[in-house]
């Protein structure tokens, strides 16, 4: 049994045999052709904070291969009134073949896991949301071809979605630049096993540094779940580091931008690039569905 807590759970091996699924479902979706791979299976889904393409892409997922899935609102559980992780953990698992969780601690996948008896997936944590870099492989390889000797450049706040990169970019074999203020930088034990893994991670204050020839601009929101509180001093320290026009003309010519969504323009990019002809950012959510289709076939079926 697997579990995927952090991109480093899956091999180079694994990421690619997940892609390579995931684009032959997606294709068998546009045929209509459909699967019934996980018929009589169901994946009890907990969220601790607010979702769209992360609930409905895991829903409709379970739904095209013909199982259920369950939303568990944290708040509606007894987890909400001090039941504890471990012990919904085990109940959990003697109903689904699966959990999907996203939580504001890291430490409530990595207890969820240690106590299941069913595959674990984090669906975003304070720390990492690794089903968000399987679809932003997807895409990448949908327009390069290949991720490989690619060079990726992160403009932004170091967050979770950064993390996962760090590592999904060194397992894959692609340069990652990270630009972020100082204080924003991204994890610096993630960074450190990025390197342990062979990465190529350049963390710098300079977004045009990071820019300079990059085939990918990738961002997020300065306001992460969880920072509301920090949200004036984030807008504010995080200004100069917006993908806009002038980050995508130092880049390469058919460079493509990223943006896991939600979106908030004018802060970390500009309306103009965001509707831009270099916008893959509705593909990149499409392919959360085929890409988590793929990975719960992988570890449910
Ligand atoms: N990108 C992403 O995880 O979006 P949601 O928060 O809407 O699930
Ligand atoms: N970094 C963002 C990602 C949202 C999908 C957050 O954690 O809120």
């Amino acid at each position: 049994m697997k579990h995927l807590l952090s991109m480093t759970d899956l091999t180079s091996d694994e990421i690619i045999e997940i892609l390579d699924m995931a684009e032959d479902l997606k294709e068998k979706r546009v045929r209509g052709k459909v699967t019934d791979l996980l018929k009589n299976k169901s994946l009890a889904m907990i969220f601790e904070k607010s979702s769209t393409r992360t609930r409905v892409s895991f829903e409709v997922a379970m739904s095209d291969l013909g199982g259920h899935s369950i939303y568990l609102n944290s708040r509606d559980i007894q987890i909400g009134r001090g039941e504890t992780v471990s012990d919904t953990a085990q109940v959990l698992s003697r109903y689904v073949a699966g959990i999907t969780a996203r939580v504001n601690s890291h430490k409530t996948v990595e207890d969820l896991a240690a106590h299941s008896q069913v595959p674990v997936i984090n669906a975003l944590s304070d720390l990492e949301h690794p089903c968000q870099i399987l679809a932003d492989f997807l895409t990448i390889r949908e327009y390069k071809n290949s991720l490989k000797g690619l060079k990726f450049a992160w403009i932004g706040d170091g967050n979770n979605v950064c993390n996962s990169l760090i590592l999904g970019c060194a397992l894959v074999g692609m340069e990652i630049a990270v630009a972020c203020p100082e204080g924003y930088e991204p994890n610096a034990d993630i960074v450190a096993k990025g390197r342990e893994l062979g990465g190529n991670i350049n963390v710098t204050n300079d977004p045009q540094e990071a820019a300079r020839d990059a085939d990918v601009l990738y961002t997020d929101v300065w306001v992460s779940m969880g920072d509301e509180e920090e949200r004036d001093k984030r807008l504010s320290d995080l200004a100069d580091y917006q993908i806009n026009s002038e980050l995508v003309a130092l880049s390469k010519h058919n460079v493509i931008v990223m943006h896991c969504l939600p979106a908030h323009r004018g802060e970390e990019i500009s309306a103009e690039v965001m509707e831009g002809p270099h916008s893959v950012v509705f593909d990149q959510a499409e392919n959360r569905l085929h890409a988590q289709k793929a990975l719960i076939l992988k570890l449910m079926a």
